[in-house]
């Protein structure tokens, strides 16, 4: 069985810096046609200046023979201002913001410590019709760690869609039923994109036999009922729900540790992850428009015109891939897949 897409693009993407960069621009320059990077670097992207230099170091990395196009973004503060947003806007490489609340998440700790300390900035987004991308997770610890985004979304995003009605907003790798009948119900300006992992895991994946650092993301997996929403959703054909596979590559040591780091790897088979969600589901038909339509649609860039073709044929996903003088381990090491892209 071959299955022909127009070629897809991953809507929210981490490929690191340095050596990295090698490994993880590869992989998914070889199945997807554009990416929206993540600024959570070490510093944080915060400035247009950074994202085009970034930008320039990725575009190095992509091997000879692809096309590639990194979308940049910048990294929210306390201190972002309306100028920086104007700028951002004028270098036509900066696509979207993104907001992480301080301590959320991997590299995070100089994100928005309060979301009222960025009014200003919304302002100018939402002038200028820059998307802002939101981690929504609350970081307070009271608060039960698999019920952060439901409090987020309460708290936080209702109140601010409500106070700038014209900002596009992206809820990035939606995990829960909540989110899928927050987006759902919102207005066109509002989507979320949806990652393999959430939608083939559960958290069960995190406890199987033992602790599995790699099965280790935020937001965490959650249970089969979010899943089953999250797979509704992605398959159901509605236009707010988008391929972004939130591909978090850590070296293994930083993951198999007493205090591993947050991330799934999934971009060495990315398409094919979604592929076998979509088929287990039933929704073949449907995955074309979720990993290549929506989300340019969304965006207001124009879809892709070449094609990608995954056939059926079993695979067996490596162990490991190098990673800058170390190594990853990613979604599904050593186990098979059912499709594999063509070269
Ligand atoms: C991401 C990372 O490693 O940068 N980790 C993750 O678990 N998803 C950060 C993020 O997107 O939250
Ligand atoms: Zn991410």
């Amino acid at each position: 069985m071959e299955l022909t897409l127009t070629r897809p693009d991953d809507w929210h993407l981490h490929v690191r810096d340095s050596d990295a960069l090698t490994t993880v621009v590869a992989h998914t320059a070889r199945q997807f046609a554009r990416a929206i990077i993540m600024p959570n670097l070490q510093p944080p992207v915060t400035k247009t200046a950074q994202a085009l230099a970034y930008r320039e170091r990725i575009l190095a990395a992509v091997p000879e023979g692809l096309q590639f196009t990194p979308l940049m973004t910048l990294y929210l503060t306390d201190q972002t201002t309306a100028d920086d947003i104007v700028e951002a806007k004028n270098s036509n490489r900066v696509q979207a913001v993104k907001l992480y609340p301080a301590g959320a998440t991997t590299n995070s700790a100089a994100g928005v410590t309060d979301i009222s300390n960025t009014w200003a900035a919304l302002e100018s987004m939402q002038q200028q019709g820059m998307p802002l991308l939101v981690h929504a997770e609350v970081t307070d610890p009271d608060i039960d760690v698999f019920d952060r985004e439901k409090v987020f979304i309460e708290r936080h995003l209702q109140p601010l869609i409500q106070r700038f009605p014209q900002l596009k907003v992206v809820l990035e790798h939606v995990t829960t039923r909540e989110g899928i009948e927050f987006v759902s119900s919102a207005p066109d300006t509002v989507a979320a994109t949806i990652t393999a992992h959430h939608l083939l895991l559960n958290r069960n994946a995190m406890f199987r036999g033992g602790l599995q650092p790699h099965s280790y993301c935020l937001p965490v997996l959650k249970r089969e009922s979010h899943r089953e929403a999250l797979l509704a959703a992605a398959t159901s054909g509605s236009r707010k729900f988008f391929l972004g596979t939130d591909s978090a590559p850590h070296a293994r040591e930083r993951k198999e540790s007493s205090c591993g780091c947050a991330g799934i790897y999934t971009a060495h088979a990315a398409l094919e992850l979604y592929a076998q969600a979509f088929e287990d589901a039933g929704a073949l038909q449907q995955l074309e428009d979720f990993a290549s339509h929506f989300g340019a649609d969304f965006y207001g860039l124009p879809r892709n015109t070449d094609k990608v073709m995954l056939v059926k044929k079993d695979w067996q996903v490596p162990d490991s891939y190098p990673l800058a003088g170390s190594t990853l381990v990613p979604l599904l090491a050593g186990e098979t897949l059912h499709w594999q892209l063509q070269p």
